[in-house]
């Protein structure tokens, strides 16, 4: 039987169930990182929230160790690359306390709306102040969601019952599933000039840090509010206290803090904000469904059964004819992602010559994995990118063609956006190559930092798009250029040394005979 380390409070529902498994359940509450370094040497499984640091130092202080299981969302406290590494699965829980989250959410609107705890706080503390705690009302008010997931899409549902107008920004979700919910895409910019409202749901990552920045607080809407019961930092707290201390900003109600708790926030001392000690999920029902869950997804993995739950499965399945596509599959999803700027409408995924007689399944997985992966930073796998395709309303459908067009096999993505075709060449035949962009083929092996331009065909494209990135100081390291087609464009793939600012594609962009200029990122390939 396993022995299972758990480092933070889970539903005594949850120990039960892998105590009456058999299990030896060690429940240790409060540990320094080197504490828990020492403590998780010989567990098989370690149970957490949202506070211990599953860091690599403690995957690799864990020879045994087989699986961590986080009873809640966010997997911003893990590891996942080094668990990966080391052949540990990891398991969320991500269902269990989003309608907890969503109720505080709508909690921390409302206090936020009509002073609540600060009219509490005058009461008990003597006085009878009825014109000092002038709210305002819900109805007929712009909300803006920034980050429309299953929380999000939660917030909606209420707001709406509340009489809301509903605004969004989440470059991930297709119009069509916004359209359903009743709420309408916008830029950020767009929602923080409109909404009088914004409520957060971003999961934390690169691109999520920090993106309610200084800038953007510039722009906002005068007298609107802000909520964020997501991930601390995602808003600059320094700059939201200097907007809030200014008069740009009514006021702000936080569940969460760039460190926590937040002892020095200079947000602690304002009058108009409300803020809980990280309590989204803290009711009776999301803990024990949080507990109930990550017990049995815990209880399989040890068992080494299908883990619906794991967020990090490898592609070991995968036939000896299909693997070798594995990393071309999701670098063209990523390519295709970062071309659409976010999530196509919908997609279809053909599969040409020799490969469309195999079972293609995981290749298509690829394709969702690489589709996901850019800008989310979020971890998705072979489990749950189907299941994030369903959520965020993609539709998915598959084509095969015994004949490919030009190679011997060949990958397609097609959206109405854009099309993306790639395939292996070199002298092993394993290496990726993009060959296909919209209508022109091209041959270039992916790379992280690519720059896709499709202009007229017309003299000095070329120098005009090299004289650009060489002013910004970025280096070309290959350069493919595929011939006018019908229509009159020619396209140029770049790899860059470096990702490309938004000022120099703005420069490319913006002159004459370019058709677009996107920069493309495919990744790490191996
Ligand atoms: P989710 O993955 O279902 O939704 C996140 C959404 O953000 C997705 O639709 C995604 O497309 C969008 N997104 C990602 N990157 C983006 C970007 N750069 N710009 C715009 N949109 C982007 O997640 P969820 O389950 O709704 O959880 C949301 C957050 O709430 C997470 O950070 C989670 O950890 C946190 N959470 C907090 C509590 C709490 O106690 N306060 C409880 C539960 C969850
Ligand atoms: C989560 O991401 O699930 C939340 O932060 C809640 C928690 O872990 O307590």
């Amino acid at each position: 039987m396993a022995t299972i380390l758990v480092t933070e409070e889970i539903a005594d529902r949850g120990l039960e169930i892998l105590r009456s498994a058999g299990h030896e359940v060690r429940v240790s509450l409060g540990l320094s990182p080197e504490e828990l370094i020492a403590a998780v040497f010989d567990a098989h499984a370690l149970i957490i929230r949202s506070a211990t640091k599953v860091t690599k130092e403690v995957i690799q202080a864990a020879p045994s160790l087989i699986v961590v299981g986080r009873a809640g969302i966010g997997l911003d406290n893990v590891d996942v690359e080094a668990a990966t590494a080391q052949g540990v699965m990891v398991v969320n829980a991500p269902q269990s306390n989003i309608i907890s989250a969503a109720e505080h959410t709508m909690g921390l609107i409302l206090a936020l709306a009509r002073h609540l705890p600060q009219a509490h706080a005058s009461l008990t503390g003597g006085k009878w102040a009825r014109s000092k705690f002038e709210g305002m009302e819900l109805y007929g008010k712009v909300l803006g969601i920034v980050g429309l997931g299953r929380i999000g899409a939660l917030v909606a549902q209420r707001a709406l019952a509340f009489g809301m107008k509903l605004i969004a920004y989440d470059p991930y979700i297709s119009q069509e599933r916004a359209r359903k919910m009743g709420v309408t895409l916008v830029s950020l910019d767009e929602l923080v000039a409109t909404a009088d409202v914004v409520t957060i749901h971003l999961p934390k990552s690169k691109e999520t840090m920090g993106l309610i920045s200084r800038e953007v607080l510039a722009k906002v809407k005068p007298g609107i509010r802000f909520v964020n019961a997501a991930r601390g930092g995602i808003i600059d707290e320094e700059a939201l206290y200097e907007a809030i201390s200014d008069g740009r900003v009514a006021g702000c109600a936080l569940d969460v803090f760039a460190t926590e708790p937040p002892k020095d926030s200079p947000l602690l001392n304002l009058p108009n904000v409300v803020l809980t000690p990280h309590l989204g999920a803290s009711t009776e029902e999301a803990q024990n469904k949080a507990g109930v869950t990550i017990a049995e997804q815990v209880q399989l993995a040890l068992a080494n059964e299908f883990v619906p739950f794991a967020v990090n499965v490898d592609a070991s399945e995968a036939s000896p004819e299909v693997k070798p596509y594995l990393p071309l599959a999701e670098a063209l999803g990523r390519f295709h992602s970062s071309l659409v700027g976010g999530l196509p409408s919908e997609l279809e995924i053909e599969y040409q010559g020799e490969l469309a007689g195999e079972d293609t399944r995981l290749l298509t997985l690829s394709i969702l994995k690489g589709i996901f992966s850019v800008g989310l930073n979020e971890p998705v796998s072979y489990v749950n990118a189907p299941a994030l395709a369903a959520e965020r309303g993609l539709e998915v459908r598959e084509a095969s063609s015994a004949h490919a067009q030009n190679y011997q096999n060949l990958v397609v993505l097609r959206s109405p956006e854009h099309v993306v075709g790639g395939t292996l060449a070199g002298a092993k035949g394993h290496d990726p190559r993009i060959v296909l962009v919209d209508s022109h083929w091209i041959e270039l092996p992916p790379a992280k930092s690519m720059l896709a331009v499709r202009n007229l065909d017309r003299p000095g494209m070329i120098g005009l798009v090299g004289n650009a990135l060489g002013e910004a100081g970025l280096s070309i390291s290959s350069m493919a250029v595929s011939p006018k087609v019908d229509d009159g464009s020619a396209l140029m793939l770049l790899t860059v040394s470096a990702p490309i600012p938004d000022s120099v594609l703005g420069a490319i962009s913006a002159a004459e005979g370019i058709i677009y200029a996107k920069a493309v990122g495919c990744g790490q390939i191996d």
